[in-house]
């Protein structure tokens, strides 16, 4: 069969690994890796933004990111929180829809409150999609829709798929983790059933909008088959 012409991709997910290690390699404390890993952020917002993509998807606290040290976990709370409150401005401007997935029932009134603050104020925007994954874990995630699923009727694939927090994005295309990391880490687990995965050795806070274009471009030259031929 004659390969299909290059198709951009719609969503990218990205698991944003080794701020510890940018960090420890240069011999600064952790929380400065994860301050640097935010203005990896922003420059891959903007990029997506520029090229276009209708979804960006990023992993910034896992369910089981709990595990990790009070004073690391709450430097990540407190930078995730001054984040989407320094740039929501940015984000209203140039049409970003800002979206959360995870179980939001594990924090408490106030940063609920933030964050529903944020997508609320971006909900009518019609441009890139940010969902930002907030004690997400893709088990908790398909145990929730399943649940309410089985309520509605008979469960299926489509039942299912329907009730995940992603269920208003486009499929997921291309699935990108930095760091050297070869693992999934309980992201997107259902989502990634046909995504085309990028492994890269690239740190998180060392990742550009150049790395974002040159996997898109990547993903552009790939085949994907779906099982068919
Ligand atoms: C990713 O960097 C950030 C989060 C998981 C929140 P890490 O903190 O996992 O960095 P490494 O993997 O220890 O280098
Ligand atoms: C995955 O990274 C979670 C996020 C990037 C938010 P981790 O660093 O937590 O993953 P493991 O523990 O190495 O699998
Ligand atoms: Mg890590």
């Amino acid at each position: 069969m004659a390969k299909s012409e290059p198709v951009s991709a719609r969503h990218v997910a990205i698991i944003m690994d080794g701020n510890g290690r940018w960090a420890k390699k240069r011999h600064l404390p952790r929380a400065l890796g994860h301050q640097r890993g935010v203005e990896s952020v922003r420059r891959v917002v903007r990029g997506a933004r520029e090229m276009g993509l209708e979804a960006l998807t990023l992993y910034a606290f896992s369910t089981e990111n709990w595990r990790r040290p009070e004073e690391e976990v709450s430097d990540l709370m407190s930078l995730m929180k001054r984040f989407i409150l320094s740039d929501l401005d940015e984000f209203a401007a140039a049409g970003v829809r800002l979206k959360i997935i995870g179980d939001y029932k594990a924090f408490n009134a106030r940063r609920r409150g933030t964050g529903q603050g944020a997508v609320a104020r971006t909900a009518g925007n019609t441009g890139t999609t940010l969902a930002v994954a907030l004690n997400y874990g893709s088990q908790d995630e398909i145990a929730r829709a399943a649940t309410k699923a089985a309520a509605k009727g008979p469960i299926t694939p489509e039942s299912i798929a329907a009730e995940l927090d992603t269920a208003d994005l486009p499929p997921l295309d291309l699935l990108i983790r930095t760091s050297g990391e070869v693992r999934l880490s309980n992201f997107l687990l259902w989502q990634a059933a046909y995504a085309e995965m990028m492994f890269t050795e690239v740190l998180w806070p060392d990742f550009t909008a150049e790395h974002l274009r040159q996997a898109l471009e990547d993903f552009s030259t790939r085949d994907r088959r779906y099982g068919g031929r």
